[in-house]
């Protein structure tokens, strides 16, 4: 079972967007995945889950429930999920360490019955966050593609540098995620930058800014089912391959050319990049 926390300090990333469409895209590949909403503004939860004004896995936090018992079905096979409360917010006050040692707890002793578990995390890391990247081995950092994001970028890489020396070892490298790439000059420079600074970790596949995310939202399905014929979808699906290979090519292998060369490639404009090179 591979654990992948989706984390980035900055809001409005991509993060929830990401965490529903991967484990959507993982899913129709027969993976089964249960995606854990740990955002108390409950995006992942308005998207997918049935709405519901219990306390949400709080008592799985505390250790008097199994977080199993709060995995709900989605309308999508091989979907599951545990939705979020914003009552979270209020246990996180209180308890405050106690509340991620809990998270970390809940998510070690979840049964092996998922080939991925997805944590779409709050904006922020906070001890509902840490207590996911204490327990996760995995994570996805998206980056939306426009030059103000790129300093959280550095930051939030130096965390996951500072956990992998500290608190979890066991922590993979993370992967950046470009998302909302659009065709702009801006757009390219941005994952130039990206690509230049944090090579090693950006993944090769970008996504695309569409609008069909938001639709998607809003009719209450993942990208794999309302728009399964869209380039925002092709881009998740694509994501969830990177994310299966990454378990075999993990280390040792170059990475292979990042896709958004060819996604820029098509515009027929000469490439700065083999300008460069040449
Ligand atoms: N690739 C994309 N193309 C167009 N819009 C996008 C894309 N990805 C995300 N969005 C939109 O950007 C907004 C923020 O996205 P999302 O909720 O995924 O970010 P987030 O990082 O989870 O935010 P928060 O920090 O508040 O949890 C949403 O309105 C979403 O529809
Ligand atoms: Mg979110």
């Amino acid at each position: 079972m591979r654990t992948i926390a989706v984390v980035n300090r900055k809001g409005g990333s991509g993060k929830t967007t990401t965490a529903v469409s991967v484990a959507a895209a993982l899913a129709e590949r027969g993976l089964s995945t249960l995606l854990i909403d740990l955002d108390p503004q409950a995006s992942a939860s308005a998207w997918l889950a049935e709405p519901s004004d219990h306390h949400g896995p709080f008592e799985a936090f505390i250790g008097t429930r199994d977080l199993e018992s709060n995995v709900e079905k989605t309308g999508i096979p091989g979907l599951q999920v545990v939705p979020a409360s914003p009552w979270l917010v209020e246990a996180e006050r209180t308890l405050k360490g106690q509340l991620g040692v809990g998270v970390m707890h809940a998510l070690e002793r979840l049964g092996q019955n998922w080939a991925f578990v997805i944590i779409d995390c709050p904006p922020a890391l906070s001890y509902l966050s840490v207590g996911a990247l204490m327990a996760a081995r995995e994570v996805i950092i998206p980056v939306e593609a426009h030059s103000i994001a790129l300093p959280g970028v550095a930051a939030i890489v130096g965390e996951m540098r500072r956990l992998q020396s500290t608190l979890n070892p066991a922590l993979w490298d993370p992967l950046i995620v470009a998302c909302r790439v659009n065709r702009t000059i801006h757009a390219r420079r941005v994952i130039e930058q990206l690509d230049r600074v944090h090579g090693e970790l950006l993944a090769r596949t970008t996504i695309r800014e569409s609008i069909r995310f938001a639709e998607a939202a809003e009719a209450r399905m993942p990208i794999t089912s309302y728009a399964p014929d869209s380039g925002a979808c092709l881009d998740y699906r694509l994501l969830a391959e990177e994310l299966v290979e990454r378990e075999y090519l993990h280390a040792e292998h170059p990475r292979r050319v990042p896709r958004w060369r060819h996604i820029f490639g098509r515009s027929g404009r000469a490439d700065p990049l083999e300008r460069r090179a040449m």
